[in-house]
């Protein structure tokens, strides 16, 4: 809290809190871009602020990426909980993420630092129309999909729009097409433009933009200098409760509000 109000961050989560209508917002020190630390404090901030809403039989639907999984290894709950009727699922199929860094893998690893129980969503990222309508009628993946779309918790990362369709390799004609929509931001599949209107989605299976809609608790862990417009346009979008940002990011977001 010293270093805090040292670097004038409790203003700024202040200022982003009451302009975007979130309930919290917290602001680490640093940029995570840059500063391996940085990431490492992000993740165990969103981790805090997980376990600050969590309750003890709640489903919580996770993104995949490099910050989640940051969040994942800093997942310490109090041993007093038990979280033994709790669910972790993965938001989306899929995305094309490395292993490491896909839902799956960190949905897993929540579950295992929790006691909670978990469900994974074994699908290929980017289905074809076809694949999709045939995946749709599975039974087992029917049902894991109801759960996840029942989701009490989203937990989520942002990306930078351009540099998540490089990372899931899509080809360069949904790249230009992407690009000409004025994406700056994707989450979820989703990508948004600096308004947070969505201008393009992919088809994968999981939470669909009705469910974030009506999901009771939202929370967007993302940080970095680079990622500072695409935070802002997942602010506008408007369906975040809780941001857990760094200073980097912030302080870009700061200057425009
Ligand atoms: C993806 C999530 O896996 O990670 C996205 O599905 C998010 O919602 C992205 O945009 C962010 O990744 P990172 O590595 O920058 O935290």
């Amino acid at each position: 809290p010293i270093a805090k109000s040292l670097f004038g961050l409790d203003d700024l989560e202040d200022k982003i809190r009451t302009t975007y209508g979130l309930n919290k917002v917290i602001v680490v020190p640093g940029d995570c871009e840059t500063s391996p630390f940085t990431k490492r404090e992000l993740g165990r901030a969103g981790a805090k602020a997980l376990l600050g809403v969590l309750r003890s039989d709640d489903t919580i639907a996770v993104t995949g990426g490099s910050t989640l999984a940051e969040m994942a290894d800093q997942l310490t709950p109090p041993l007093s909980l038990s979280y033994k009727n709790a669910w972790v699922v993965p938001a989306r199929g899929g995305l094309g993420e490395s292993m490491e860094i896909q839902a799956n893998t960190i949905a897993s690893k929540m579950a295992k630092r929790m006691g909670a129980n978990y469900r994974l969503l074994h699908v290929p990222d980017l289905l074809s129309e076809d694949a999709y309508q045939s995946l749709a009628l599975d039974a087992n993946i029917g049902e894991i999909v109801q759960i996840i779309r029942r989701s009490r918790i989203i937990v989520h990362g942002i990306g930078d729009a351009i540099e998540m369709t490089r990372r899931r390799k899509l080809d360069e004609t949904t790249v230009s097409e992407i690009q000409e929509e004025g994406a700056v931001a994707e989450s979820f599949g989703y990508y948004f433009n600096e308004e947070g209107q969505v201008v393009h989605t992919m088809l994968t299976m999981g939470l669909r933009l009705e469910d974030i809609i009506r999901t009771e608790v939202v929370v967007g862990i993302a940080g970095g200098k680079r990622k500072a417009k695409a935070i802002h346009a997942m602010l506008r979008f408007g369906q975040e409760d809780i941001l857990v940002t760094d200073e980097a990011a912030a302080v870009e977001i700061g200057k425009e509000i």
